[in-house]
């Protein structure tokens, strides 16, 4: 673990742009604010054709009509500038959109630790040009010592032992993801997609504002664990433009890197990571880890207004739920005006009908019949639609269902120059996952049991209020909202990769960029820019981003009997775009990520 001032750095932030992106590959740039390498374009000020540029609520923080990227040939957007960087290098080298998401995977694990990760798991959606599709589930699972009351006290309490500490884990599942997919999908061997993580992590990546910003942010719970003196050094977030290197992250990546899986889940890696996290208190064992095993399934196929869309079945909610509430939407014959009080009404009332569904029905297939055909299809959204009525809100409590999940989280979207699309998100539940940092291997812990139902009925960290079905087992992954997601035009054409992080508002920050782009057909970067609003049943409020609309809007949904709450920014999507001579990416406008695409 090294922290190094760096004169390189200082040299960069003098820099300009284009002289950052002629510094050679081996050196680790990309960071925001000093010396990013934007290797970007946009087509400044052109609308693409079939689009239109949108019109915001007077005090909406962002203008309609910014650019996105553009590439003539492929995209990475990611939450990291040099995570996106390592996807483009790796599809510069001829690799395919599978090779370069596998990349962003490793690299966001060093780039962007808060929530790229090896100590998590996630979950990727994968549609080749050559038809081909796939869903890989990668979520982590509890332990085989995990019991159903775990997280309670002697007098029946929550305590908060799900989300910081030795006991907040499931057994990781990224490296035995995104091993998996490179070995179904990929071209390129594991060394050569993961050269740019081992590079990161031994020579360092820069520390920028957003970094900086995020350990401060996490500083109280990372100060308890061994990342403290890597993160923390001498008690504070490292100086924006120090150079951070994660010596014994790089050694776990390269031995990956050279025995695949089994470097991660046995042998003397793994002995020492679980028995540091035993010593701890923590219950994960190398019997968990020999039998973790990532899960291949068909993505949820729907179409919403003639267009596919491939997206991610449970044990993630994600793709259920948006299929419910675009299934429910398409009833109408179109949408009302973008930002108007039926708008929000009417997205906000597809939303509360099918979260009712997400939290009391889905949960692990492999532990519970879950019904997607059931909730996917388009007559029984009809019944739900026609339980919305014109003037007012109906309570949650009046539809039947009641019940909670983390918040961090981080999505990347890549699109190759063949047309191969992968939608991957990946998490380590709260930043920081539980906070627990294994100095034997160098990475972060997740905090993922807080994503079952610990106690059912109850809310969670994100007040979703789950059922029984999402219950703490052991082996059983615990409940998801993540929402990696393929859009198909009318012609079965690749025409949108997208993605979002923020727990519970992942399904409706996926979906409303979705619609902004099916329906509003706006650009893609007001799609993203556009305010959003969520609706999870219970707690049964209606948030807004705040001046997302007009205070009359705001009125007149009170007035309907909405509980509207104003919210400060709802999920943090990336996506990528097909448009006429390439593709647009984008990242979250909201965020510090950064497309690149060439
Ligand atoms: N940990 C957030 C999610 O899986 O939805």
């Amino acid at each position: 673990m090294r922290l190094t001032s760096s004169l390189l750095i200082l040299g960069l932030l003098t820099g300009s742009a284009a002289r950052a992106q002629s510094r050679p590959d081996s050196t680790a740039h990309g960071v925001t604010d000093v010396g990013l390498a934007r290797g970007t374009t946009t087509r400044a000020g052109r609308v693409p054709e079939g689009r239109r540029k949108a019109v915001f609520s007077e005090a909406w923080r962002f203008n309609a009509g910014s650019d996105a990227v553009f590439g003539a040939h492929a995209m990475v957007a990611s939450d990291a500038p040099l995570a996106s960087a390592a996807g483009v290098e790796i599809l510069k080298k001829g690799g395919n959109a599978v090779d370069a998401a596998v990349a962003v995977g490793f690299a966001l694990a060093v780039a962007y630790p808060e929530a790229g990760n090896l100590g998590g798991g996630g979950y990727m959606v994968i549609h080749m040009a050559d038809g081909r599709s796939g869903a890989l589930d990668y979520r982590e699972i509890a332990p085989l010592a995990a019991t159903r009351d775990m997280y309670l006290d002697s007098t029946g309490t929550l305590t908060k032992n799900s989300v910081v500490g030795p006991l907040a884990s499931g057994v990781p599942g990224a490296v035995a993801g995104l091993t998996a997919a490179l070995k179904k999908y990929g071209t390129m061997s594991l060394a050569q997609v993961m050269a740019p993580a081992i590079r990161y992590a031994e020579q360092g990546v820069v520390v920028d504002s957003a970094f900086a910003s995020s350990v401060r942010g996490s500083r109280p719970l990372i100060a308890q664990f061994a990342g403290a003196s890597l993160f923390l050094p001498n008690g504070a977030p490292p100086a924006v433009g120090s150079t951070i290197t994660q010596p014994q992250l790089a050694r776990t990546l390269r031995a990956i890197a050279a025995r695949g899986r089994d470097a991660f889940y046995t042998g003397p890696i793994a002995e020492a990571w679980t028995s540091e996290l035993r010593k701890a208190g923590g219950i994960i064992t190398m019997a968990d880890l020999a039998g973790y095993q990532p899960v291949w399934r068909a993505p949820v196929r729907s179409t919403y207004r003639g267009y596919t869309l491939l997206t991610m079945p449970p044990s993630s909610s994600g793709g259920v739920t948006i299929t419910e509430t675009l299934n429910i939407l398409e009833g109408y014959r179109s949408l009302p005006p973008f930002g108007s009080t039926r708008w929000a009404h009417l997205l906000g009332s597809a939303y509360q009908r099918a979260f009712i569904d997400r939290n009391e029905k889905l949960a692990d297939p492999a532990f519970v019949p879950v019904p997607i055909a059931q909730l996917t299809d388009k007559r029984y959204a009809a019944k739900l639609r026609a339980t919305i009525g014109t003037t007012r809100a109906t309570p949650t409590t009046t539809l039947g269902g009641a019940p909670r999940e983390g918040m961090q989280t981080t999505h990347y979207s890549v699109v190759d120059r063949r047309g191969n699309a992968v939608a991957t998100t990946t998490t380590l539940n709260n930043l920081y996952g539980s906070g627990v940092y294994l100095s034997s291997a160098g990475f972060f812990l997740n905090d993922e049991m807080d994503d079952f139902a610990a106690q059912p009925g109850k809310p969670n960290m994100f007040g979703l209020v789950q059922g029984e079905a999402n219950a703490i087992q052991p082996g059983k992954r615990m409940l998801s909202a993540m929402s990696p997601t393929v859009v198909l035009d009318r012609r079965g054409k690749l025409l949108l990769v997208a993605g979002s992080r923020g727990g519970p508002r992942i399904i409706t920050s996926t979906s409303q960029v979705i619609l902004n782009v099916l329906d509003y057909r706006m650009t893609l970067a007001d799609a993203m820019a556009a305010p959003r609003l969520h609706h999870q049943a219970l707690p049964d409020s209606l948030t807004i981003e705040r001046d997302g609309v007009t205070p009359a809007v705001a009125d007149s949904l009170r007035a309907m009997g909405y509980g509207v709450a104003s919210g400060r920014g709802i999920g943090l999507v990336n996506a990528v775009m097909r448009v006429k001579g390439g593709y647009e990416g984008m990242s979250d406008p909201r965020s510090s990520g950064q497309p690149i695409g060439y």
